[in-house]
């Protein structure tokens, strides 16, 4: 050991550890940022839903690396001035942008409980894992799984859908595969899914290692639900030229218009295929919650996987992916490996196996459980599942008022909570993708977009439970208003867009 080891202070003063040389005044710090954050919640509606970000606030974070200390208040005010007025803004109801929760005051300070505790949930015996056993237990019977199916939260679906892979793979290959790779026999494995399926499968089947080449995009239907019986002949196609299909991954809630795949019929054919029937249910599968989605969901039940996110509709602040698997013993027999340091005991702090480790590839995690148990006991399901409805009733209604507009067009039938339509103009592409790039910079909301057809959509996705009709009113007008102005605009011409000043806390 170097001598200026052997020279450091022995005793931890509270000079020497980093716990506050004053805790009154901590606290009372501490207080003021709670209530600056729960005002921030209370009074989202008078800020923008985003703003762009100045050059200078951007370089305030290209700063030096810190090698003296800072008054905790200090960097707080550089948090209020400078990170909260920029922040994504899907806090804000008018926040409509790819699929994103709005979070809740529940889950924030559940999330400040779990630091607080600052838990380990990757092994050994602790309550914060029973209450992760707790969530897999409920999200369990949620599901209608067997006793014996196993669960683990992860950052979000794109690593949720890529441990299924992994999952499906060792059930093709058997256990060996750990071992010995995927060999030949993993060269001639072939997956299936939808033109409509998220990115994150491809790249799971690229991660991997079986390439994105190896998964099949089926064709959908006019409700981008997965063509089932071009699936099945695809199927047969692949094995007849000695390929081995091993995976069928269906979308409940496709990621561009929301559509739900038929999973009661592709349980149907990966049962008789002998097939690993994986559901991508990011946003969708919290659907089960409302009475009025759960019939559309049936299949579901049979799944050997899901992949979720409590982040989305269950609005548990980021993150909270979750993976559940049909058969806990093919779950562990993919990710469960033994080590010295990690031996397991029946008694002492190093008993409670299996341990969440032995479940993904995470070693240290967080306690990701907590903000979901608060959700889910202070709110229920049931009211977790009405807010869910009502995200799809206020779809409906921005759909009603775009057939009603003839400066409007719906570019997809509505099923869920996603609304794609564009303004009608000549060059709509360019100008449908100037309005929502103006009606984000205006703050007034955020949708995003996408691409159905070759034609740009303006994309809105009603996930957050504090949007109301008013931001679906809102929206709309800013669409009409700006496409107004961009369709009267010459080419290149720049739009003087009015912005909401920052509001620091
Ligand atoms: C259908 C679908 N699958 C997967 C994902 C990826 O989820 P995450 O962003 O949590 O990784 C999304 C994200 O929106 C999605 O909508």
């Amino acid at each position: 050991m170097n001598e200026a080891l052997r020279q450091a202070p022995l005793h931890s003063e509270s000079s020497q550890t980093l716990d506050p040389q004053n805790w009154d005044e901590i606290r009372a710090q501490g207080h003021r940022m709670l209530d600056d954050m729960l005002d921030y919640a209370a009074n989202i509606r008078d800020r923008p839903v985003w703003r762009p970000i100045p050059d200078e606030v951007r370089a305030h974070f290209r700063a030096k690396l810190p090698l003296e200390s800072t008054d905790l208040g200090e960097v707080y005010r550089e948090f209020t001035d400078f990170i909260v007025p920029y922040a994504t803004g899907n806090v804000h109801p008018g926040f409509m942008g790819w699929v994103h929760g709005g979070g809740t005051a529940v889950g924030m300070l559940a999330e400040m409980l779990a630091a607080g505790l600052n838990a380990n949930l990757g092994g050994r015996d602790h309550i914060p894992i029973e209450v992760e056993r707790q969530i897999v237990e409920w999200t369990r019977q949620m599901f209608g799984f067997p006793a014996g199916a196993s669960g683990i939260f992860v950052t979000g679906t794109s690593m949720a859908n890529l441990m299924a892979v992994l999952v499906a793979r060792t059930a093709a290959l058997g256990r060996s595969v750990r071992q010995h790779g995927v060999g030949d026999e993993g060269a001639s494995l072939t997956a299936y899914t939808s033109t409509a399926a998220h990115g994150c499968i491809s790249k799971a089947m690229d991660i991997a290692g079986f390439g994105s080449d190896a998964l099949r995009c089926i064709a959908v239907d006019r409700s981008h639900r997965i063509d089932v019986a071009a699936l099945r002949a695809r199927i047969v196609l692949d094995r007849d030229a000695g390929l081995k299909p091993f995976l069928v991954v269906g979308s409940a809630g496709t990621v561009d218009i929301g559509a739900i795949d038929d999973l009661k019929a592709l349980s149907e054919l990966c049962r008789e295929q002998q097939l690993w029937f994986h559901v991508d249910g990011a946003y969708g599968a919290l659907g089960i919650l409302s009475p009025a989605l759960a019939p559309r969901l049936a299949g579901l039940e049979h799944a050997d996987s899901i992949a979720l996110d409590f982040h989305k509709w269950g609005q548990v602040p980021y993150d909270a992916g979750f993976l559940m698997v049909r058969d806990g013993e093919r779950h562990r027999d993919t990710f469960a490996a033994p080590a010295a340091y990690l031996r397991r005991e029946t008694r002492g702090l190093a008993a409670g196996s299996s341990w969440p480790c032995d479940l993904g590839p995470d070693l240290s995690r967080g306690f990701r459980a907590l903000k979901t148990w608060f959700t889910l006991k202070t709110f229920g399901t049931e009211r977790l599942g009405a807010m869910i409805t009502r995200t799809c009733a206020l779809a409906a209604y921005l759909e009603t008022r775009i057939l009603a507009e003839p400066r409007l067009e719906l570019l997809a039938p509505v099923q869920l909570n996603i609304v794609c339509f564009r303004y009608r103009a000549a060059d709509a592409n360019k100008v449908n993708g100037d309005i929502v790039i103006d009606i984000q910079e205006s703050g007034i909301a955020a949708p995003s977009t996408t691409i159905l057809d070759g034609q740009l959509a303006i994309r809105a996705a009603i996930v957050n439970h504090r949007t109301d009709a008013c931001d679906i009113d809102a929206l709309l007008s800013a669409v009409l208003d700006f496409g107004a102005r961009r369709s009267s605009c010459d080419d290149g011409e720049v739009l003087n867009v009015e912005r909401s000043p920052p509001l620091a806390m």
